[in-house]
């Protein structure tokens, strides 16, 4: 495989730029391939079935772009597609989901404990963090909310107000979210709204940022198998299945920078 290829990162929509951010702040000789399903977006509502299709379609996209590495930013797709695109991809790319490393990462801090977890209704749904958590064998039980006002919330920069703080105190006064240590932030979306959850915690557990973990196990993964790229290969790229003005203002809010969306449609 070759060390300067670059980095495929996929989400349903802007949101997965969160993840791109933290690897990029550590991994800053790699180039990116950003894809966004904006046309599709949200995955968080959508059938397993349909959510597999689409993270297909991108996939092809990604492994077309030479990409050495795809890295399904979206929790969603990461809960419903990930073992198919490891399938499709083969020996090709590498790949990653947002899952693992968070299951390693709680596997190392906790055992014989309640840890809470917030995401869409797909990712609560599909049990998989639950059933890879519990499986660690470390006593570890797994409870798991599902919040879906969050992300359109946070995608109109409704946030730090006091409705949207009523919002997430609502959501995380639910009893299914008592007596825990740890909150995995199981979305793209909520790292920017982390400082509210701290918030309401008042620092009394651990409220997980999934994009920091996951961006650290893939440099990991890349320094232990001689994968880093020693040079930026190329300038990084943001291609979405749907351009709107919108979309484009976005990524300030996500990637800390407005960066230019290149329109690329999945389906002809
Ligand atoms: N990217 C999705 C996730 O992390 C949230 C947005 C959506 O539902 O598409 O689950």
């Amino acid at each position: 495989m070759d060390s300067s290829a670059p980095i495929g990162i996929f989400d349903s929509g802007i949101g997965g730029m969160t993840v791109a951010r933290a690897v990029k702040d550590i991994l800053a000789n790699e180039q990116i391939v950003y894809f966004g399903d904006t046309a599709h977006l949200p995955y968080g509502d959508k059938s397993a079935a349909t959510i597999q299709a689409y993270s297909i379609k991108i996939t092809d996209v990604l492994l077309k772009r030479g990409c050495k590495v795809i890295l399904i930013a979206c929790n969603s797709a990461s809960s419903a597609a990930f073992e198919l695109v490891k399938e499709y991809a083969g020996s090709k790319a590498k790949v990653f989901n947002v899952v693992d490393p968070m299951v390693d990462y709680v596997r190392e801090q906790y055992s014989d404990t309640r840890i809470g977890l917030i995401g869409t209704k797909q990712t609560v749904s599909s049990g998989v963090y639950r059933d890879k958590i519990e499986a660690t064998n470390k006593g570890l039980q797994l409870t798991s909310l599902a919040t879906p006002l969050l992300v359109p919330m946070i995608e109109e920069s409704f946030i730090h107000n006091q409705i949207s703080e009523e919002i997430i105190k609502l959501y995380l006064q639910n009893e299914e979210l008592k007596d825990i240590k740890a909150l995995i932030l199981a979305c793209t979306h909520y790292p920017l709204i982390i400082d509210d959850i701290n918030k309401f915690y008042q620092g009394k557990i651990e409220v997980i940022d999934s994009s920091i973990i996951v961006a650290r196990s893939l440099k990991a993964y890349l320094e232990y198998n001689n994968l880093l790229s020693k040079k930026k290969s190329g300038e990084d790229q943001f291609l979405v299945s749907d351009y709107t003005d919108s979309f484009e203002q976005t990524t300030k809010l996500f990637f800390g920078q407005v960066v230019h969306l290149e329109k690329h449609t999945l389906w002809e």
